[in-house]
Formats: structure tokens, sequence, C-alpha cells
């Protein structure tokens, strides 16, 4: 198996793996049955993986070290520059996607960045990381945009600042009380700089290519948030409006500044200062400066009220500004069966009603579901989760629920399974297993789950239909 060969001494990519089949069939209506012909001719299948959580040899062929490196393992420095070694290895990636008809989608930052920049800049804290950030993209499109079609530019930077700024569990671990306890961090103010640079940093770096690259080179670029759907806890107005204001300060967050050119109302009246503003140039530049809206989504919750109720008992649960929080059950009661990522539940109405809500806030952008999956709860050595039926219904159920919306008009473009392959969960290390394919963590052997066939089969065949039960 290749061992990593680094990409530049510098950010790192995720791959989206974009398996494409053809079909003629008209569309099934019945609820409980999913096929490939229930989705257009050009809906785009496939599989998503990212560099950190897969490639390992964290410090082979020139490549230095990234801040993930530091946080998991002891402080260092070996700093470089364009590291050729890892413009081949991904150059040998695409080249052999290309050769199998598999088309690549690329996410030039995901998570990880060189711990200089840390260092320098305090990483996305400062303003300096768009230059550094448009210099990277600049790079990729340079390099591989004469065979990568489609980009998107930052994964998850709603995850990313929620967790590196605002609870301290992400490098570089800022915070303060009583979100969690940092040696340094301001977690009310933070988190909302550092998605403000990085904003800022993908409209740049979207002008860039739509300006030198796109022009010759023809792709989309997009950028890929995630988005739960939330709930009302109870049957009343205040719950009503904590799931607008969980949606505001989640999701809307994001892709308001994308496609409006500004923060969502909600987020200005109740932060106030606190919230960055943009200055008129980058209104301009942010309005419309995606082609696509990514979505990575896993859940739903039931969204809490924390003015005027008491339900707010743990600031674990509660979003970033602290107005609204999150349950996964209502008098006791689940809102779906349980996942191994801490608070995921399975919920596959969700993916319908995230997905029409969506549609109707940005009703003119086309939207790929760049990560939907499952991780079961309990860790199980060996092979034993090689039969993993419940996965397999999780993307029966969710891909039901996705092609309803798509029947109510949402512009769903594509869907691709989180993950190719068994990874590394971040905090949660190797005991999260997402993977189509298990690996053996000693041997590094990968064996196909039965989902993997599943889901081959699934594209590849547009008539077979698989019958599916409600979780
Ligand atoms: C979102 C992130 O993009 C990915 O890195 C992570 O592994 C999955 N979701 C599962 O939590």
């Amino acid at each position: 198996m290749l061992l990593q060969k680094t990409l530049l001494s510098f950010f790192f990519f995720s791959l989206l793996l974009l398996v494409q089949s053809k079909h003629n069939h008209e569309v099934e209506e019945e609820e409980e049955v999913v096929t490939r012909s229930m989705f257009p001719d050009d809906f785009i299948f496939g599989v998503a993986t990212s560099a950190y959580q897969i490639e390992g040899a964290y410090l082979e062929d020139g490549k230095s070290l990234n801040n993930w490196d530091v946080f998991t393992h002891h402080p260092g420095g070996r700093f470089g520059e364009i590291n050729p070694s890892g413009l081949m290895f991904y150059n040998n990636i695409i080249d052999n996607l290309l050769l199998k008809g598999i088309e690549p989608f690329v996410t030039i930052h995901h998570f990880d960045l060189p711990q200089e920049l840390e260092d320098r800049y305090g990483g996305w804290l400062s303003p300096h990381m768009q230059e550094e950030y448009v210099y990277f993209a600049k790079l990729c499109f340079e390099k591989f945009g004469d065979r990568v079609k489609n980009w998107m530019t930052i994964n998850e930077p709603n995850v990313f600042t929620q967790f590196a700024y605002m609870r301290g569990t992400f490098p570089p671990r800022r915070c303060s009380l009583p979100f969690g306890n940092c040696s340094a961090g301001n977690s009310d103010v933070e988190p909302l700089i550092a998605a403000h640079n990085m904003l800022i940093a993908h409209a740049k770096a979207v002008k860039l290519y739509r300006n030198h690259f796109q022009p010759k080179q023809g792709g989309i670029v997009g950028l890929t948030a995630n988005a739960f759907h939330y709930e009302p806890y109870t049957n009343d107005e205040f719950s009503y409006q904590a799931v607008e204001r969980s949606y505001a300060f989640n999701v809307d967050w994001i892709f308001d500044p994308l496609i409006y050119g500004n923060y969502p109302a909600l987020m200005r009246k109740y932060l106030g200062k606190d919230l960055p503003k943009f200055s008129k140039e980058e209104v301009e530049l942010l309005k419309g400066s995606i082609d696509f809206i990514g979505i990575n989504h896993y859940s739903t919750f039931y969204a809490l009220d924390c003015f005027n109720s008491n339900d707010c008992t743990s600031t674990e649960n509660r979003a970033i500004g602290g107005y609204t929080g999150r349950a996964i059950a209502r008098n006791g009661i689940p809102i779906g069966d349980e996942m191994g990522v801490f608070g995921f539940r399975i919920v596959p109405y969700g993916m319908e009603k995230l997905l029409n809500r969506l549609s109707l806030r940005y009703p003119n952008t086309s939207i790929y579901i760049t990560e939907n999956g499952y991780c079961p709860p309990n860790y199980q050595e060996g092979t034993e989760l090689l039969q993993d039926f419940t996965r397999i219904k999780f993307h029966q159920t969710y891909l039901a629920s996705m092609s309803k919306a798509m029947r109510k008009g949402a512009k769903v473009k594509g869907y691709f399974v989180w993950s190719f392959m068994d990874n590394f969960e971040w905090i949660q290390g190797y005991n999260i297993t997402f993977g189509l394919y298990y690996v053996d963590r000693n041997t590094m052997k990968r064996t196909p789950r039965l989902s993997a066939k599943w889901f081959k089969d699934f594209i590849a065949n547009g008539e077979k239909s698989s019958t599916i039960s409600t979780f």
C-alpha cells in the first residue's frame, strides 16, 4: 500500500471519489424502496475521505508538521517549501482515479494546516490566513485543475471553529469558561473571528479561480458545511424560534454570507458587536461566491430554547453564542437509534426536512451531499462488523428521504458516502468505524464490508430494488 507523500508541506486535501453510472428508468414512487433509478441519470454517487484521516506517515517523504501532528504527538518543528513528493502523490491519485473512470471532487482544506501557520499567526484567528489560504488554493488550481473539475474550498468551517476556538477540543485548543477549560481563548468571539477569516479566504480563492482558472478549466467550486436538522423540543412558539436560531447559528451562518453577502439577521440581532462585520468590498466578494452548496449531514437534534426555558442544562450541547442548545431525547424517548459519534442518532426524515429548508432559503443553488454515513455505537475489533446491515439500512433510508426532497424540488446533484474506509475520527481516534471498507489497524489490510458491495450494486443496477424498512 502507498505511504503518504503529503502535499506541498501545506494544507491537505480531502477527496470525494465519484462514481457515476447512467440509467434511463422512470422514477420509483414507492416509499419503502430505494433504487438508482429514483435519481436522475447525471446524479453523482461517490465515497469520501480526507487526507489526515487516512494517509498516515506523518513525517515521511518531505512532509512537514501540521497542527494535528502537534496536537496528537509531541511538539517539534520542520518546515518546508512546496513538496514535490506531495505533488507527485496527489497527481498519481488523480490520474489513477480518472483512469478508472472515477471523477475526483477535491476539498482544499479539511481541518489540518501547517503547524507553522498556527505558530506564526495563531491559525485562522488572523486575517493573514486569508492570503496563505489563497496561495495554497492557487497552487492546487494550477497543478491539478487541468484534471480536477469539482472543488470544495473548505470543509465544515462551522464545526472546525466551534471545536478549535469554542470548546477547545481541536487544535489550537483555545476556549474559555463555561464552554471549556483552556489556557487561552475566548469562546464567545474567537470562533466567529476564525469563521470570518475562513469565509473571506474562500471568497478570495473563488474570485481567483473564476478570473484565472474557470474560463480555461471549466470547473465548479463550492464549500462544505456540516448541517444537522433541528426539530422543536416542545410544541410552542419558543421552540419553533429555537429551531430557527439553531439553523441560523449553525448553517445559515456559513451559507448566507456566501450567497447573500452577509450573516443571517438572527445572528446580527443576538450577537451585536461580537459578530465581525464584512466591509462593502467583502460583501461584494462573498455574494454568490459558490457554484454549489456542500452538505455533510448525519443527524437530527431537538432544538432547545436557552432563553425562556431551563432545558439547556449543559454547555456541551449549546450552539455558538449559547442562545440555543440541543437534545437527543424528548420525554425520555430518543430521537433515533444511537451511532458511534457522541450525540449522533439515526433520523432519516431529517435529511428530507433539511433539504426542503435549504431549498427554500437558497432556491437557486445546487446541493451536493458531500458526506453521509454511519458508525456503529460499540467498537468491535476484527471482522465481526463486516456484515454491516445497519449501515446499509442507514444509507437506504437516508437516500429514500433525499429522493423525497428531490421530488419536491431540492436541486441535489450528488451523494457521497462517508467514508470509503475506516479512518482516524479526530479526537475519537480509531474506535469509530465509518468505512465501507474495514481497515485492520495492525496490518492495514482493507476488507470490503457488505455495505461496499451493496453500494456498488446500488449504483450499477438501476432496476434491481433494495427493499428497506424504517428505523
Ligand atoms: C465530518 C468531517 O468532515 C469528517 O472529517 C468526520 O470524520 C465526519 N464528519 C464524521 O464525524
